[in-house]
Formats: structure tokens, sequence, C-alpha cells
């Protein structure tokens, strides 16, 4: 495995060259098709999963098999491993919105890494703070904000994620489908198809094949944020 690649993972980037090729020879790859469940939840951990192509949903069910997103992982995230921290049963069901390619490392190796290379744990560390922020965020919008505040959020969110801007616009490239936007924003599906109607007619959010538009997104995070 090219050492460059390794290095694009910002978990990695800080680590010596020796380090890192060291890591590459302990890294596996393994490809997974699309709605497929990498980690479920109650499962015990033994591995961390780096993303190298792809996205994946991370979500836990109700008894009655009702969906909520905790969030969606892109190229460069990584995922499993805080049941390798904590030595408790996987938090949460991780499953493929992609076909996707992750790079796969025993408990021991990542354990190991970490004890060897401070700056890791640092990132590691810096990486969770932003997940529960995140969480925070998630938190106060799904209990203080009615359905077109949560909508919004989850928009903000996944623009902060994975969108890029120009010119005041937010593209978002691969906007997850109404029933998964459903289940983050804790609405129904038949709700987020209503609501983005309304933000598309009074022209908020532009629409196009898989693509969303937010048209002022300094304006909507003053609104929604
Ligand atoms: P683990 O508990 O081993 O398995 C499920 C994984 O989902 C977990 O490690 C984290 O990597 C990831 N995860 C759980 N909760 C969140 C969250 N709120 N945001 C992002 N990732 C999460």
């Amino acid at each position: 495995m090219p050492l460059s690649k390794l290095r694009q993972i910002p978990l990695f980037s800080e680590l010596e060259d020796n380090a890192l090729s060291e890591l590459a020879k302990s890294l596996k790859t393994q490809t997974f098709r699309k709605d497929t469940t990498v980690v479920s939840e109650t499962d015990e951990g033994s591995m961390l999963y780096i993303i190298n192509k792809g996205q994946v949903k991370i979500s836990r069910l109700s008894e009655t098999g009702k969906e909520v997103i905790l969030a969606i992982l892109g190229e460069g995230d990584f995922f499993g491993e805080m049941s390798l921290l904590d030595g408790l049963a996987r938090s949460a069901n991780v499953i493929t919105l992609t076909e996707a390619e992750l790079f796969v490392l025993y408990r021991g190796t990542f354990l190991k890494l970490i004890e060897k290379n401070p700056k890791i744990a640092i990132g590691l560390l810096k990486e969770l703070a932003l997940r529960l922020r995140k969480s925070d965020t998630q938190i106060k919008s799904l209990s203080l904000f009615d359905a077109t505040g949560r909508v919004a959020t989850t928009l903000i969110q996944i623009a902060e994620d994975s969108g890029t801007i120009k010119d005041g616009t937010v593209k978002i490239q691969n906007l997850p489908n109404q029933r998964d936007l459903a289940n983050i924003a804790g609405t129904s599906r038949e709700t987020i198809s209503r609501i983005l109607k309304a933000f598309v007619a009074e022209g908020t959010v532009t629409k196009e094949k898989g693509k969303l538009f937010i048209n002022d997104y300094d304006r909507f995070k003053k609104k929604y944020g």
C-alpha cells in the first residue's frame, strides 16, 4: 500500500515514515457492497476500520426496528475505535451506504500504535471531541427544534461534513436518501419530502439528481444553525 495514501488519512498524517511503513504492513483491505452491515451493535469488537473509499452510516435500532442515524462517515474517517478502547460491546451498527473499501487493523496493533505514537492519541481525542460536539448539536436539534429546524440542522451537518462551498453556495454531492435523512432528523420520509419541497419553493435550496445546493449558506446557518 503506498505510504502517500496512508498519509492522507488524518489519523495517520503525523506519523514518521518508518512507523507508517510498519503500519502499512499490518493493514488489510476489505471491500463491502452497498447496504452491508460491517459492525453490529452488541457484537464484541476486535478491529478498527478506516474508510479508504465509500460512505457508511452509524446507526442504532429500537426494539421495533426503528432506526436513528448518529452519523455518516466518509473517506479518511475511522470507526470501531470505541469498543477497542473500552473493551465493551460495539456501540452502534455500521452499514455501508455505497460500495466501500476499508482498511482493517487488529485491536492489538491499534493499541500498540497509540502507545508508541502519542500524536495518534491526540488525533484520536480531537476526533472524539468533534464527534461529541456533533452529537451535542444533534441532541439539541432533536429535542428543541420543530421538524423544519431538524431537517435544516441535518442539511447543515452534512454540508459541514462533506459539502463544498463556492460563491456562498454549498454543494452536497451525495445527499443521503429521504429515508436516511428522516432517520437522522428524527422524522418521517414524508415530512422530509414536504420540507425539502418547501425549501426548494422558497429558493433556499436547489436540487439536482442526488445533489443538493444550499443557496445562501451563511443566511441558512444563521437562521437554523
Ligand atoms: P464501536 O463502538 O467499536 O463500533 C461502532 C462504532 O460507531 C463506534 O466504535 C464508533 O467508531 C462509531 N460511532 C458510534 N457513535 C458515533 C457517533 N455519535 N458519531 C460517529 N461515530 C460513532
